[in-house]
């Protein structure tokens, strides 16, 4: 039977109205804006969370699967990560010299990330993916990069997409994207800047990464996807080869995929690495790890600003990453996250729906994939689903963020009301041969941006 509940989002709707007079695209993260949640239909703004459910400005709630775009590992309002967060606003948040806490997460991070030997803090991860592309330059005396994934919103990496406003074009002439899994790639790359790479940047696990081929080191029980058999370690000796750095964005992997990120998992030490997000399950810190040598350069490279070491990013961090390895999360959300996954898949398949969906990826990040086979339009497949979803409670955006606070529960929840909608899909669409398009309620969800030339490693942010 169809669900005809509408949701109800007139105060988020108002509360646009008078932000889109104020502020450019009416929010600050593209990611949570509205050309990602189906306008007309989704909520726009989210008033509180607890665990894995949000409530948005009128009063509806669902459980979330987007977390913030990835940070929260153990869900919204932490009890733990509160309690450290207060005790260091009594003590104070920023100060006039630095503060022992500095020292405190160094160790940490020292203790539990395979590349790390020194460390320094940013705010945000395209701080720290660009202050490491910025070290590979120093040291290398180089200017080119290459690269493959997203790496935040820094001139150097967004040059190259479509969103690249008052950037200068040389920018672009730097950049080369390199494709996961081909090797060949990257060894064009280095064959036609021949000692002009500075750097090879790259997330070691993507989200896009299919099914696993499990390096023989792979120590990861719950994993069944992976890169190709040793690419990694190619990625890395092809780098050394020519004298360039390999940096690891592990912004999103770092304490998700495991405790020491992936890194850890592959037995593939990078010569830097970048973290943020699940470090601090929110709060804004992130950090550049990475060899001796290297980091140092940071001695007459300038990385400096006001609020580098504030101290409630760094409560957070230290109490995060004790919590983390105290419950050992990655564990848990790897072992959630694959009942989800193959459940998907399990219900995809029941469908018959196999040649149109699949969920990939890593089980602590899923993610649904959409092939229209021409016949569909693979963005308006994603906003009708996120709609039905949306409609039953569950805010969604294709990818599964999953945190300690989903359970067993949130996912029986969410596979019962996954096999109502595409039997749904099959029956409208398939069956009955319905244009998608007739039965959306708010506008088609978009790309946040596109890349441009030489750009073909994933085709659009969607996260
Ligand atoms: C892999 C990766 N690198 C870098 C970034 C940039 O991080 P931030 O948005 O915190 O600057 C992101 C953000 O989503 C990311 O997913």
């Amino acid at each position: 039977m169809i669900n005809k509940k509408k949701l109800n989002i007139s105060n988020s709707n108002k509360i646009y109205k008078s932000a889109i007079k104020i502020i450019p695209s009416g929010g600050q993260t593209y990611s949570k804006g509205v050309t990602q949640f189906t306008e007309g239909f989704a909520p726009k703004y989210l008033d509180r969370g607890k665990g894995a459910y949000v409530t948005d400005v009128d009063g509806n709630t669902y459980l979330d699967y987007v977390m913030a775009c990835q940070p929260l590992i153990f869900g919204y309002s932490d009890k733990d990560v509160n309690k450290a967060i207060v005790k260091q606003l009594s003590k104070g948040t920023s100060f006039s010299l630095q503060n022992k806490l500095e020292v405190d997460v160094s160790r940490l991070l020292i203790k539990n990330v395979p590349s790390a030997e020194m460390v320094r803090f940013g705010k945000n991860g395209a701080d720290a993916t660009s202050v490491a592309v910025k070290i590979a330059r120093a040291y290398t005396k180089r200017d080119h990069i290459a690269y493959c994934g997203y790496h935040g919103w820094h001139d150097w990496y967004i040059s190259k997409t479509d969103l690249n406003g008052g950037i200068p074009k040389f920018n672009q002439k730097l950049l080369h994207s390199f494709n996961y899994n081909d090797l060949g790639s990257l060894e064009k790359i280095f064959k036609k800047y021949k000692n002009k790479i500075a750097a090879v940047i790259m997330e070691p696990i993507t989200v896009y990464t299919p099914n696993c081929y499990g390096p023989k080191n792979c120590k990861s029980k719950n994993c069944k996807i992976f890169c190709k058999k040793n690419f990694l370690k190619k990625v890395k000796d092809l780098a050394h080869k020519n004298n360039a750095l390999l940096i690891f964005d592990e912004i999103v992997t770092g304490f998700r995929y495991s405790i020491g990120g992936a890194q850890e998992l592959t037995n593939v030490t990078p010569d830097l690495t970048a973290l943020a997000k699940a470090m601090s399950n929110g709060v804004p810190i992130s950090a550049i790890v990475g060899k001796k040598k290297y980091m140092k350069s940071l001695e007459k490279t300038f990385f400096s600003f006001t609020y580098g070491g504030d101290c409630i990013g760094l409560a957070a961090a230290k109490a995060s990453i004790t919590k983390i390895k105290k419950l050992n999360v990655p564990d848990h959300i790897n072992k959630v996250g694959l009942i989800l996954k193959d459940g998907l898949n399990k219900i995809i398949n029941t469908h018959e729906l196999g040649k149109y969906f699949e969920c990939i990826g890593y089980p602590c990040r899923s993610i649904f994939v959409f092939r229209g086979n021409g016949i569909f339009n693979e963005l308006e497949m994603k906003t009708f689903l996120q709609q039905e979803l949306f409609r039953r409670g569950i805010l969604w955006a294709a990818y599964h963020s999953i945190s300690y606070a989903h359970k067993k529960k949130e996912i029986k929840k969410t596979l019962k009301i996954f096999d109502q909608i595409l039997k749904m899909f099959k029956n409208l669409f398939i069956e009955k041969k319905l244009r998608i398009s007739s039965k959306l309620e708010g506008k088609v969800v978009k790309p946040v941006f596109r890349k441009v030339a030489d750009f073909n490693s994933i085709i659009n942010k969607t996260s």
